[in-house]
């Protein structure tokens, strides 16, 4: 039989150095930009509410240092970009730059995605998710502690409306095929329409861990996948 592994966490909690102005950041603005875990997420109309302006509504994973958040948020302003991300340096520095650009299409929630997604995220309200460049724990014995695991799709799947999309993407093939293989394994939600790895597309902005990545001359895999079911608008 197989270990239910639905609680082992991905990530670890490191005491990493803030810089003053992460702190700074993180202090006076999370108040502003923080979804509170809870009630709001409990329909899509609850969660768009909290973007005024906006009709799409696309949750980003781990988004570490937020780079690629302020391009999309700044290149979609009619886009509501939720990121969900634990590194506190992180959403600190992502804070800095919403305020210091004034962009107001994005929240952010500081909690576990598993969490997030299993206990408050509302069935179909998102058009998208974003899970760039996870944390790959390349050691086998910490295989389970990835994101993308057995059971990811359902997870994901069911907050993702019909004809709505997942973009994965990581510099670590043994994690691309091992992605590739679980999805394709709990397929009831989403599908891959090209039936493995894509070209990058067009709008995909270049991440912190994708740059370190390509310095070491990795490869990047691209998986887009669609949730199952007609598009109703
Ligand atoms: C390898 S980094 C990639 C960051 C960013 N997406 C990039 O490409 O530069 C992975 C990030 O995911 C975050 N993370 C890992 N597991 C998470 C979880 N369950 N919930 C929220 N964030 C998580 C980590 O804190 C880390 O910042």
């Amino acid at each position: 039989m197989q270990k239910d592994i639905s609680h082992i966490r991905s990530f670890v909690i490191r005491q990493t150095r803030m810089s003053e102005y992460q702190r700074r950041s993180f202090d006076t603005l999370y108040q502003d930009y923080a979804l509170s875990f809870g009630e709001e997420l409990s329909t899509r109309e609850q969660l768009l509410s909290a973007f005024p302006g906006c009709d799409r509504l696309v949750a980003e994973i781990g988004f570490g240092m937020g780079e690629a958040t302020v391009e999309l948020a700044e290149a979609f302003p009619h886009t509501a970009f939720l990121g969900i991300e634990v590194h506190k340096p992180g959403i600190g520095k992502l804070l800095g730059e919403l305020r210091t650009r004034s962009i107001l299409n994005v929240r952010v929630i500081r909690e576990d995605a598993m969490v997030v997604f299993e206990r408050m995220m509302a069935p179909e309200a998102l058009d998208g998710v974003h899970l760039f460049f996870p944390d790959p724990w390349p050691k086998k014995r910490h295989h389970k502690r990835r994101l993308v695991r057995p059971g990811f799709s359902a997870m994901v799947g069911r907050a993702l409306r019909p004809g709505a999309y997942a973009y994965l993407t990581t510099d670590v093939r043994e994690y691309a095929e091992h992605m590739l293989e679980v999805i394709g394994t709990d397929d009831e939600f989403l599908e891959n329409p090209s039936g493995g790895f894509c070209e990058p597309l067009s709008w995909r902005p270049r991440t912190a861990f994708e740059r370190k990545g390509l310095a070491r001359s990795h490869e990047i895999f691209e998986i887009f996948l669609k949730r199952r079911g007609e598009t109703t608008d």
